[in-house]
């Protein structure tokens, strides 16, 4: 399979998904949406109330702040993929479990990285981040560069922690700033990924150089 066509086989898998109870009180499953060829994969923690309304993540307000976070460094949300650790919305808004986040990223997100293989993944929010960089706290590490997996991965807040703490707001934008220079020296870092190839329990590395 091509990636556009794993891409779509995961995202119509998603929609029929049944593999952990957040499917029983779901409108929409949102699988994510974007290129499959994007530099930068973003990932939030779950969708909200609009995305499980709609099918689509990030359309609410944390969604109007990423696309002018985005526009901010000359890009539109058409060039990024953009998805979450779990593809249906906990009810009320709760925090997704372990074992939720578990099913639906060994599923589905680690299938949709593969198939798109981007420059840098962005996560949004500590739940993303936890999966990849565990034990670390979200105020000591935003906007760091850290080699997970032979992938550059850059955690940030979510665009909603700084929509409700106003005082996060230019942190995030100074976090997103850097992006550009960021998807020029990933080239870097998966050369080098090529050259001697991850073992798949390598710990994070925190790149100083960046
Ligand atoms: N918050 C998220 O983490 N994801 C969305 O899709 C929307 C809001």
């Amino acid at each position: 399979m091509n990636p556009i066509e794993e891409l779509s086989q995961v995202g119509k898998e998603v929609t029929e998904c049944n593999l952990c109870e957040l499917h029983f009180s779901r409108k929409n499953a949102v699988p994510g949406e974007g290129p499959a060829d994007a530099d930068i994969v973003f990932i939030g923690e779950g969708p909200g109330f609009h995305e499980n309304e709609q099918g689509r993540p990030f359309v609410g307000a944390a969604g109007k702040f990423l696309d002018e976070l985005l526009g901010k460094i000359g890009m539109k949300r058409e060039q990024v993929f953009i998805t979450n650790v779990v593809k249906c919305r906990p009810p009320g808004n709760r925090d997704p479990k372990p074992e939720e986040v578990g099913t639906c990223v060994s599923h589905y997100l680690e299938r949709q990285l593969a198939a798109i293989n981007p420059k840098v993944i962005v996560t949004l929010g500590r739940h993303s981040m936890g999966y990849f960089i565990p034990n670390v706290k979200i105020g000591d590490v935003h906007g760091q560069s850290f080699q997970v997996r032979g992938k550059l991965v850059i955690p940030m807040y979510h665009p909603a922690a700084a929509l409700h703490q106003g005082s996060l707001k230019p942190v995030i934008e100074k976090d997103f700033a850097r992006l550009p220079e960021l998807i020029g020296k990933a080239s870097q870092v998966n050369e080098n990924a090529k050259q001697s190839p991850p073992q798949s329990q390598e710990p994070p590395q925190q790149l100083s150089l960046f």
